[in-house]
């Protein structure tokens, strides 16, 4: 009898222990532009240089004038601060990674922002006040399944994608009634594990989008529109 040839998951194309290492060998902080800002990157952050996140988001949401903004996982703080350029009134950004955090607070201050926004340093939603409410969650979440030795490694490993697991779970808890989520993941992770994560929580899909390797052995990325049910 022929046994058939397994088939298996997408083979994951970026090294990303060498990334690893050159965001570690970064001792200084660089100035970065993506989305049309210039950003400020301390030692220990992961660099929007170094995702295709951020343009794959913007190129495809629509950000309601005087929309409350939470980014979760702000890294940079880049999503948010381009979620405030593009209309949104005020901004709450979380980071379990203090440089993420001053990080963020320097660009909120650099930009101007700094009257509409704060940053908190924060485990998933731990620092959120029981009342707030957000319009929009913006999480451009951490992909590969392996555990996070320190918060440089947070950027990039979710061990059992347990922190967007609790990022989905809770979410509804943390938008207003017609408020929307958008997550952004890449076929490096378990994509059918986010799908189940998605159905188990209280929000549905309103829309997805995937987009090819913008490079060589690059990897595809996908943007969920969740909204709470
Ligand atoms: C892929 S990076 C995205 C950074 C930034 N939003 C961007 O688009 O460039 C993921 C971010 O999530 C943060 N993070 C990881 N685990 C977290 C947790 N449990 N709570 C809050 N933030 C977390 C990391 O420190 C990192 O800044």
């Amino acid at each position: 009898m022929t046994v058939p040839k397994a088939i298996s998951a997408r083979r994951q194309t970026t090294d990303v222990d060498a990334m690893i290492a050159d965001l570690r060998s970064c001792e200084h902080p660089h100035d970065v532009e993506v989305c049309g800002m210039l950003l400020h990157i301390l030692p220990g952050v992961l660099s929007p240089r170094l995702s295709h996140a951020p343009d794959a988001l913007v190129s495809k949401w629509r950000i309601q004038s005087g929309a409350t903004v939470l980014d979760l996982g702000c890294g940079s703080g880049v999503l948010g601060l381009a979620a405030l350029r593009a209309g949104a009134e005020r901004l709450v950004a979380l980071d379990i990674n203090p440089q993420a955090v001053l990080t963020t607070k320097t660009n909120i201050e650099r930009l101007g922002y700094a009257d509409q926004a704060e940053v908190r340093l924060s485990d998933v939603y731990s620092a959120l006040q029981p009342q707030e409410r957000f319009d929009l969650i913006l999480f451009a979440a951490p992909y590969w399944n392996r555990k996070a030795n320190d918060d440089l490694e947070r950027s990039c490993f979710d061990e059992d994608h347990s922190t967007m697991a609790s990022a989905l779970g809770r979410a509804h808890n943390w938008l207003t009634a017609n408020g929307l989520m958008y997550v952004v993941f890449s076929d490096q992770g378990d994509v059918g594990r986010v799908v189940n994560l998605i159905d188990e929580s209280k929000l549905r899909v309103r829309n997805m989008h995937v987009f090819r390797p913008s490079i060589e052995g690059g990897h595809i990325r996908i943007i969920w529109e969740l909204t709470a049910r």
